[in-house]
């Protein structure tokens, strides 16, 4: 050691610069002995140098009264790594980091340790504030209802809520993860996305608000979603990242179709109800006057000194008659005044009944019937008779419209928990046109032949099924073919009633 080789004026400065430290700090020997404390080492624990100078740091540096165990004593560190070391310790309610500093001598030997304590309270508590803030964040994000993803400024996701990962399927790590946002929309999109972000005239700077676009997920399917996107600036202005929050669409698209077909529906039946008030009015009123042409010309024709000509004229009186009369009795069945006869019944036995019904007839002899019935318990209360004329009917234009030629499928299945039983009848006819489909279940409405077809079988079968507290609707129609759909609410005996499905005496 050449401290002697230092000039007073040096050793004046260094003692003052000691003395100016703000961090209270001792000077320890190598025996870990105290030479020397710095002004504010003294002011700050009230202690004089009689206290502390000369002691083992244990047991005047305000710590424990043995030594430290040799492998954490940072005096012994520092002495024998030659470098600065420190920790941070709980005293009370303050955090402390105390912080132990070789001083060399001239042989760049560690001659001394500097040991300063720094009052970190303020600090720390800062630190646990920060780790507050950002845990309620995080807990805020991974909470939401929402999607939401955050993007560094290259694009690279940082961060993607469980509702995000759900989204888009991405699961990370797991085959298909998207990890940059180019992955989360169609080709471009991304790219237009930041565009408009940028673009000041669309939603201010940096924000943006799309009611609805189109995400891709993870499998590549699109996504229809309402977006809010910004970018995230940082204290310069610069962009750092940007952020996105999605709400899927599906829900409220799914509430809007289902309202617009409610309303369509109810137009329907609307229309349908005014038509049948119209149609029994008419059909009251020209069943007398058709009864009596009827009866004349019937009685006309039995006359023997009727002549060959007058006798085919009559005959086609008194067929066309007859025609009238039938369609004037179609007409009463889809205005419902007709009784019905309602049990309850097995639907598949229904459809069963109908088939054989059509079954042997020259229609259906170059027509596939296949039946996918269902086993459950499928129970309507239903009328068999009118039933059976809806599906022959619904089979009959199918077989029409295939021209004799094609598939016929009947299924049957069931939704227990909202209590429906279905019916579909699918075809592989040409389709019904875009511009028919509001105009099928109109009384009338047909696009065959004149005199061929009356255009009242859809109607009926419309009237029957509202009969029934079902609905009726064209589920698919295309160049493929066509398949309605009718659904009924499924009978669901009581628990404490008679049981209907119980074994005939097992009372
Ligand atoms: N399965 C079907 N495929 C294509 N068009 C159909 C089908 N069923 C009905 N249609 C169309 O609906 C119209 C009305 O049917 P409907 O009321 O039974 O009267 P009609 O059979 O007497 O024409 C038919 O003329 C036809 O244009
Ligand atoms: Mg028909």
């Amino acid at each position: 050691m050449k401290n002697d080789t230092l000039r007073p004026q040096d050793l004046f400065w260094r003692v003052r610069i000691f003395d100016a430290l703000s961090f209270p700090s001792v000077i320890i020997d190598l025996e870990k002995s105290v030479v020397g404390a710095n002004k504010k080492f003294y002011d700050t624990y009230k202690l004089t140098p009689e206290d502390i100078l000369g002691k083992k740091c244990y047991h005047s540096f305000l710590y424990k009264n043995t030594p430290c165990k040799s492998q954490d004593c940072p005096i012994s560190r520092v002495i024998e790594n030659k470098e600065a070391h420190s920790y941070t310790l709980k005293r009370q309610y303050k955090w402390e980091e105390r912080v132990f500093s070789p001083i060399f001598d001239d042989h760049q030997e560690v001659a001394y340790v500097l040991s300063s304590i720094r009052d970190i309270t303020r600090t720390k508590s800062l630190e646990s504030q920060l780790i507050g803030v950002k845990e309620f964040i995080t807990r805020v994000i991974y909470s939401s209802a929402s999607a939401i993803v955050a993007a560094d400024r290259s694009g690279r996701i940082e961060l993607m809520n469980s509702v995000a990962k759900e989204l888009f399927g991405a699961y990370n790590g797991g085959e298909g993860s998207i990890t940059h946002t180019e992955q989360l929309y169609p080709p471009g999109k991304a790219k237009e996305i930041m565009r408009m972000l940028r673009d000041e005239k669309i939603g201010g700077r940096g924000k943006l608000i799309i009611p609805k676009t189109t995400i891709v997920n993870a499998k590549g399917e699109e996504v229809e979603v309402e977006m809010s996107a910004a970018i995230i600036y940082d204290e310069n202005g610069n962009e750092s990242a940007t952020m996105a929050i999605y709400n899927d669409l599906k829900d409220k698209i799914k509430v809007e179709k289902e309202l617009k077909k409610t309303q369509k529906q109810l137009a329907q039946s609307e229309k349908m109800a005014s038509l049948g008030q119209l149609a029994a009015g008419v059909a009251h009123e020209i069943n007398n006057p058709l009864t009596g042409v009827l009866f004349y010309a019937s009685l006309l024709l039995e006359r023997p000194d009727l002549d060959d000509d007058a006798k085919a004229d009559l005959t086609y009186i008194v067929e066309d008659a007859n025609r009238c009369k039938n369609i004037v009795k179609s007409l009463l069945v889809y205005s419902r005044s007709t009784d019905s006869n309602k049990r309850i019944v097995h639907i598949n036995e229904i459809v069963d009944q109908s088939l054989k019904l059509v079954r042997d007839q020259k229609k259906f002899r170059n027509i596939q019937v296949r039946r996918f019935l269902d086993d459950e318990m499928m129970l309507i209360h239903a009328d068999v008779s009118k039933l059976n004329q809806v599906i022959i009917n619904l089979i009959i234009n199918a077989a029409d419209v295939m021209k004799g030629n094609g598939k016929i499928s009947l299924s049957t299945y069931r939704d227990k928990p909202n209590k429906k039983v279905f019916l579909e009848v699918k075809d592989t006819g040409e389709g019904i046109p875009r511009e028919n489909l509001s105009k099928i279940f109109d009384p009338f409405f047909t696009t065959k032949e004149v005199g061929k077809s009356t255009g009242l079988g859809l109607s009926i079968v419309y009237g029957i099924i509202e009969e029934h507290g079902g609905r009726i609707s064209v589920k698919e129609t295309g160049t493929k073919g066509t398949t309605f759909i009718i659904e009924f609410p499924m009978y669901v005996p009581s628990e404490d009633g008679p049981h209907f499905c119980d074994p005939p005496g097992s009372a």
